[in-house]
């Protein structure tokens, strides 16, 4: 499996809880470099129109609510397989049902304060790190 990119995303209930720090140490360790990051106040255009896949859902303005409840952190990962090793580290989307170890059974609060977003496919990893990031900002 060639080198891969995803994005990540350290949600508001981790910069809160001032952990931002300890979830970047899991993902060191599992293998994945932190090749671009920055500290965001989301407008709700941003967190909108980020997660406008689930705006039929009946969470979605919730979860929009939360994401601008405080600063992220979002971030351009790099490694071998990184969309799905980074979704491994994650866990699952509610920490309920995370495996010991991952990021969210350590850290998520519930299955919307849960801690991390990382991309799911390669294509919504382009697309994801393209809303976020400028090429140059990028260094691998
Ligand atoms: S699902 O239910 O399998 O489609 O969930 P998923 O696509 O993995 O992620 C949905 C994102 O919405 C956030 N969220 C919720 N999901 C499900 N149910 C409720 N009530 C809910 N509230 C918020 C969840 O944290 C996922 O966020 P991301 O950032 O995509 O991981």
């Amino acid at each position: 499996m060639a080198i891969q990119r995803t994005f990540s995303i350290i949600k508001p209930d981790a910069t809160k809880r001032n952990i931002t720090g300890k979830v970047n140490a899991k993902i060191e360790e599992a293998g994945l470099r932190i090749v671009a990051q920055k500290r965001l106040q989301l407008t709700e255009e941003q967190a909108g129109g980020f997660y406008a896949v689930h705006k039929e859902r009946p969470f979605y303005g919730d979860l929009v609510k939360f994401m601008m409840s405080g600063p992220v952190v979002v971030q351009v990962l790099e490694g071998e397989n990184a969309i799905a090793e980074y979704r491994k580290v994650m866990g699952a989307t509610n920490p309920a049902d995370a495996d010991a170890g991952t990021i969210r059974a350590e850290f998520a609060e519930s299955i919307d304060a849960n801690t991390v977003h990382g991309s799911d496919a390669p294509e919504t990893a382009a697309e994801e790190i393209k809303f976020f990031f400028s090429d140059d900002e990028i260094v691998g």
